[in-house]
């Protein structure tokens, strides 16, 4: 049995690390495993301009502790008055890997989000041009969508036609949720890739609601019946290099998951590898953890993987703070429900 595994160091393609004493609090979280991560424009107010990157990515800069390495690869948050030209120019000068794309009203802080897809033709049009990779929260928002069909409805009358429309354009779909979405990523050969995130792998909508709710396995897009799960671990685990880890980790402080009205989101950046080792070795698929969380992405993406390695240990239960106190306040850690073995050095 392998009781020790050594993989290229993961990346994180989809992360929140917010701002101020929430970014302090929640920064080394990551980097103590992470090489980079695709980091989420959706402060308040969002990420828009290159000028709005280039001062968010410093404060990241500013906010890692002393001996930690860590590379943020940057967003811009599309909006509908986005400048095809500012967001070339961001990418040409090596300052965002990608785009991110809220269709408005999806999530937490996407008011600013896509109203008319129309509106953004220009800049999708200019970042086929030059490659700039496209992340789309993929759920539909209209009030007559059931909360559950949203990612669904999503590809077939959104996702689809677009991708018609704008050949050449990469697009990851982000955080998938659903088989059809896992099946929409295997139908298409070129040009789409899907990060799914650790808890998806291990939450269905039971966990969410059943025995009184749950408010920290509340999420978006909200998971969903278990058979979703399966198709998502099966992706996971198959070694397709569509597939990558984007944790989607989104730190909310308790007071407001604990809420009337709680926020969306799962905390899962201090034990995600240990989380996704347990999840790859339950699925006879140790294996193929390196490709899904170190190399799928960065090929996705055309960047090297890291050179440098982590090694994950099988022992003793994995000793993890239930949750971490950062300066805004306390932010609980995702909790699988099962014990973890695997520590990562
Ligand atoms: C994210 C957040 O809190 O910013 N929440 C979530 O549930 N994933 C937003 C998002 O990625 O949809
Ligand atoms: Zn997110």
């Amino acid at each position: 049995m392998t009781q020790s595994l050594t993989i290229r160091r993961p990346d994180d393609w989809h992360l929140h690390l917010r701002d101020g004493a929430m970014l302090q609090g929640v920064l080394p979280e990551t980097a103590r495993h992470f090489g980079r991560a695709i980091i989420m424009p959706n402060l308040v107010p969002p990420v828009v301009t290159a000028t709005d990157a280039a001062a968010y990515r410093a404060r990241i800069m500013a906010a890692l502790p002393a001996g930690m390495a860590f590379v943020p690869l940057m967003t811009l948050y599309l909006t509908e008055t986005t400048d095809p030209a500012d967001v070339a120019a961001a990418h040409a000068s090596g300052l965002i890997t990608a785009v991110k794309l809220y269709p408005a009203g999806a999530t937490t802080n996407s008011a600013s989000g896509v109203r008319n897809f129309e509106n953004v033709r220009s800049v999708l049009e200019r970042m086929a041009e030059i490659g700039l990779p496209l992340c789309m929260h993929g759920e539909v928002t209209t009030a007559d969508v059931d909360i559950f069909d949203r990612e669904a409805v999503f590809i077939d009358t959104v996702l689809d036609p677009l991708r018609r429309s704008i050949p050449g354009l990469r697009i990851i779909m982000e955080h998938i949720t659903t088989s059809q979405g896992v099946d929409y990523v295997k139908s298409n050969a070129k040009d789409l890739g899907a990060t799914i995130t650790t808890h998806h792998l291990i939450i269905n909508r039971n966990h969410i609601l059943v025995g009184g709710i749950k408010p920290h396995y509340y999420c978006l897009p909200v998971a969903k019946r278990e058979e979703h799960r399966l198709a998502l671990r099966a992706a996971a685990t198959s070694g397709d290099a569509r597939f990558f880890l984007g944790t989607d980790s989104a730190p909310h402080i308790d007071a407001l998951k604990e809420h009337a009205c709680g926020c969306a989101g799962c905390f899962t950046a201090t034990n995600t590898m240990s989380c996704l080792a347990e999840v790859f070795e339950q699925d006879g698929a140790l294996d193929r953890l390196e490709g899904f969380a170190s190399l799928n992405g960065p090929a996705f993406y055309g960047l090297e993987p890291n050179t440098d390695t982590i090694t994950l240990t099988k022992g003793d239960a994995v000793l993890y703070p239930a949750r971490i106190d950062t300066g805004a306040g306390p932010v609980t850690v995702f909790d699988p429900g099962f014990p973890l073995h695997w520590h990562v050095s």
